[in-house]
């Protein structure tokens, strides 16, 4: 058996070979090995969707229903129209092979900003409620000086989300979010604020179309956040202000959302420059046997948006402790929540 199955990569191996050959041949370099093959996650690498497209989900969320991932996120491909914004949606149940489903936003200026408008950071709900897909998203326009968020919404989760308002969260300025849901389903906003120097969780209302009330304001100047629960404690993460250039991303820990939170520490040595990605969320899998819980960075190219990296690590977590490992390749069963380092293969 396990003889056959080598026999088969030999052949699926041989295969490639050949095909690489051949495109060399007519000018076509092959890409480098794909993301996804026996569910493998290179960090940093290119990500391609099962059209064969680089993945465009920059500065994401994840929703999950069911057994599926839906990841959500910046559509910056290079044959958008500049005077729109788009979002594009994509769905995984692996969280390594990802499916286009839709551009699900692709909108102009809603708000008459002007041609720099701005639509970051999509964020996506799913209120069993109203049974909507609610769109939370950072809007604003040049200069970042607008700093609202927009709500979009949709009556399935990969539908055109049509574009509902925009308001300032408790009234205060909004420019990077995050988005956390509970255990117990509870869903969050978590936005910063730049005046007040920090981020602030607040909860969202009934309908999800407005945030209902404050629940922790963290007293950090950081953007990218990004919460977990895990075990008995809540972890936050988030970067410094330096834009799209990375920097050492730090992170606290609260035994309630409310607080009281701790000091922020460094997720990885601060020369490594959080290994040149940003925060932008969190993905707890809670397996039959083990509960990993995922980084998911951005590693941006301010002067090839589209070419953005993602870099996606499985965290070291546990007791107060959270630390960011030098990313290598890894895969992880959704089912048990087992994540495993795949050894280099290169020489
Ligand atoms: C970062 C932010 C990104 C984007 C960028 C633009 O600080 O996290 O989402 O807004 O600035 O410079």
């Amino acid at each position: 058996m396990i003889r056959f199955r080598l026999i088969g990569r030999f052949h699926s191996i041989c295969w490639t070979a050949v095909a690489a050959f051949a495109l060399s041949m007519i000018g076509i370099t092959p890409l480098a090995p794909a993301q996804g093959v026996d569910n493998v996650i290179q960090p940093g690498e290119r990500w391609l969707d099962d059209r064969g497209q680089l993945i465009q989900a920059h500065g994401g969320g994840i929703l999950r229903l069911k057994d599926t991932y839906y990841w959500f996120g910046e559509d910056r491909s290079q044959t958008n129209d500049p005077d729109k914004r788009y979002v594009a949606c994509y769905s995984s149940r692996d969280l390594a092979h990802w499916k286009f489903r839709n551009q699900v936003v692709a909108i102009a200026d809603p708000e008459n900003l002007g041609p720099k408008w701005i639509l970051e950071r999509p964020k996506v709900f799913y209120n069993a409620k109203t049974r909507k897909f609610v769109m939370y998203a950072h809007l604003d326009g040049p200069g970042y000086k607008i700093a609202r968020v927009a709500v979009l919404t949709s009556d399935t989760v990969d539908g055109n989300y049509t574009y509902v308002k925009s308001f300032r969260p408790l009234g205060q300025e909004s420019r990077d979010i995050g988005q956390f849901i509970d255990d117990d389903g509870a869903a969050y906003l978590i936005f910063e604020s730049r005046p007040t120097k920090g981020f602030f969780i607040a909860r969202l209302s009934d309908d999800y179309m407005d945030v209902d009330k404050q629940v922790a304001f963290i007293e950090a100047p950081l953007e990218g956040g990004a919460v977990v629960h895990y075990e008995d404690l809540y972890y936050v993460v988030g970067s410094h202000l330096t834009g799209w250039r990375p920097n050492s991303n730090v992170y606290a820990t609260a035994p309630s959302l409310s607080g009281p939170w701790s000091a922020m520490k460094d997720i990885a040595p601060p020369e490594m420059n959080t290994y040149d990605s940003q925060s932008s969320m969190l993905i707890k899998v809670a397996g039959k046997k083990t509960t990993s819980v995922i980084y998911v960075g951005d590693r941006w190219k301010p002067q090839e948006l589209w070419d953005s990296r993602y870099v996606w690590m499985p965290l070291d977590i546990g007791a107060g402790n959270l630390s960011l490992p030098k990313p290598q390749n890894w895969r992880i069963n959704v089912r048990t929540g087992v994540v495993s380092i795949v050894p280099d293969s290169k020489p």
